[in-house]
């Protein structure tokens, strides 16, 4: 976003570089930053680990990463120019020295690559860790200069909102908001972002983008896989936290936001506050009317067949956990009165598919009914992955002698003008690496998101579902999700 912004030398200091994150997003994301020319002229990417490794072990254990991993081919030249900028060290989360130690060697590359101080640094550890990782930069003042030291943090950010708001005052501690860019990774995704330019950027939508013509709001990010190996974490989650707090909420506020004075990142982010805050909070006794969950059991996907998710390595044999959510939204504002967003996402689904139907009302009359033509309705599809395109669906004239209608769709594909589109992750860290808060989370919004799930997820986590597992792997989730959205005439597309 900030196309003119100088990127400043910097050092980026990722902790817990081993990890998996690391290897299949953070470095393949800095690899082809650097490819496009978009990382700062000086920079430096320091490794921490908590085992003994030099610096050669460590980048090759790199290299064969990104044969893996990155969107583009690791050629021996470019190889070669990025691999020096990558330095490993050896440090304890845990120990006060480790971080003194880090300290001079900061200040030492602060001298010798004339990175001035700049300095990124990557929480890719635990949720466990935040508290002692930024309690130690605080004491020994690693991160001190509010201008030029930045925080990158994963979610979950928090478990429910009590727990969000000791994380905020917790990092509150160590930094300033102004230093803190919580990452969904969400908001970096291509298509996502598009939806911006697409409403404000265009003068044909936007009058029609309000409770006066669209009918409802489907938002749906369906995925093939299931648990893999995170069983441990996902227990104590499940979809709801996992995916609709902070994803399928964010991908709700774009779709839905009052259109922004600028691109100001305080401008948007207060906008997105707006909406968490419009949406009706649903009270304990309604839950059920307007929430669906589900658990999937043993099916097939592609053909394949799956075990159900109670026979998951990690998960217990009786497992409450939901795999599967769908809600019904209204937002209290001007412009959704009594519109519904429908948002679901589940695992183990019938196919990996996100993507948003903004449907339009029918038309009051139709003009075609005496030759019994059926209209179907306008709607506007935003594909966000793996398709990447949005789509008008709208009645046209068959060829022909007779005036005979049917539904057409006009595409606008994404792949169509560049098939070599920028993973989230590299879109995000380059945006922390100019400085731009745009597309990360505010604590506030944190705050907001979870004050939404509140009740839902007080609801759930006090009563078992005794119909689990309630819908087949490979499928598009248990029956009552059909339910929640035809009880007002709706389909899900
Ligand atoms: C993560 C969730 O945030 O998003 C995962 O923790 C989920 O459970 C993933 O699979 C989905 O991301 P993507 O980019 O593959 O749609």
């Amino acid at each position: 976003m900030s196309e003119h912004t100088i990127l400043q030398p910097t050092t980026i200091v990722i902790f817990g570089a081993t990890g998996d994150l690391a290897k299949r997003k953070l470095f393949p994301a800095f690899y082809n930053l650097y490819i496009d020319g978009r990382m700062p002229k000086g920079f430096n990417i320091l490794a921490l680990g908590r085992a003994e490794n030099t610096d050669e072990n460590f980048r090759n254990h790199i290299k064969e990463n990104l044969e893996s991993f990155s969107r583009r081919k690791v050629t021996l030249e470019d190889w070669a120019g990025f691999q020096a900028h990558i330095k490993y060290f050896q440090h304890q989360l845990d120990e006060e020295n480790s971080y003194k130690n880090l300290y001079q060697k900061l200040e030492g590359f602060d001298k010798v690559y004339g990175t001035r101080g700049n300095r990124l640094f990557y929480l890719s550890i635990a949720p466990n860790f935040v508290s002692v990782i930024s309690g130690h930069i605080k004491n020994t003042s690693i991160a001190s200069n509010p201008k030029k030291d930045r925080i990158i943090i994963e979610k979950p950010f928090g478990h429910d909102k009590a727990s969000a708001i000791e994380l905020n005052d917790l990092l509150s501690q160590a930094f300033e908001e102004e230093q803190i860019y919580r990452i969904d990774h969400y908001l970096g995704k291509e298509t996502v972002q598009n939806i911006l330019a697409f409403r404000f950027g265009n003068s044909i939508f936007e009058p029609l983008w309000n409770h006066r013509h669209i009918e409802s709001v489907q938002i749906t990010v369906a995925e093939e896989v299931g648990v893999e190996t995170r069983a441990a974490f996902y227990e104590q989650t499940g979809a709801l936290r996992d995916m609709i707090q902070n994803h399928l909420l964010q991908i709700l506020c774009m779709v839905s936001m009052e259109p922004p004075v600028s691109l100001e990142s305080s401008e948007i982010r207060d906008r997105k506050v707006d909406v968490l805050k419009s949406i009706r909070r649903i009270s304990p006794d309604k839950v059920d009317h307007y929430a669906v969950r589900g658990q999937y059991g043993k099916g097939t996907v592609n053909g394949v067949p799956e075990k159900g998710y109670r026979q998951e390595e990690g998960v217990a044999p009786d497992s409450n956990t939901e795999t599967f959510v769908a809600i019904k939204f209204y937002l209290d504002n001007e412009r959704w009165q009594n519109t519904p967003f429908y948002v679901r996402t589940g695992k183990k689904m019938k196919e990996k598919h996100s993507y948003i139907t903004i449907q339009f009302k029918p038309l009051p009359h139709n003009t075609f009914s005496e030759s019994s033509q059926l209209l179907s309705a306008n709607r506007l599809i935003i594909n966000i992955q793996p398709q990447m395109d949005i789509r008008l669906q709208f009645m046209a004239k068959k060829p022909g002698l007779s005036l005979e209608l049917k539904p057409v769709e006009m595409i606008f594909d994404n792949f169509a003008c560049q098939n070599d589109t920028p993973e989230a992750y590299e879109t995000l860290l380059l945006e922390a690496l100019l400085g731009d808060l745009t597309l990360f989370m505010r604590s506030d919004q944190v705050e907001e998101a979870w004050d939404v799930m509140k009740t839902i997820q007080e609801t759930w986590e006090k009563t078992k579902d005794s119909s689990f597992p309630n819908y087949e792997a490979g499928s598009w989730g248990p029956e009552d999700s059909n339910a929640l959205v035809e009880r007002q005439g709706h389909k899900w597309v």
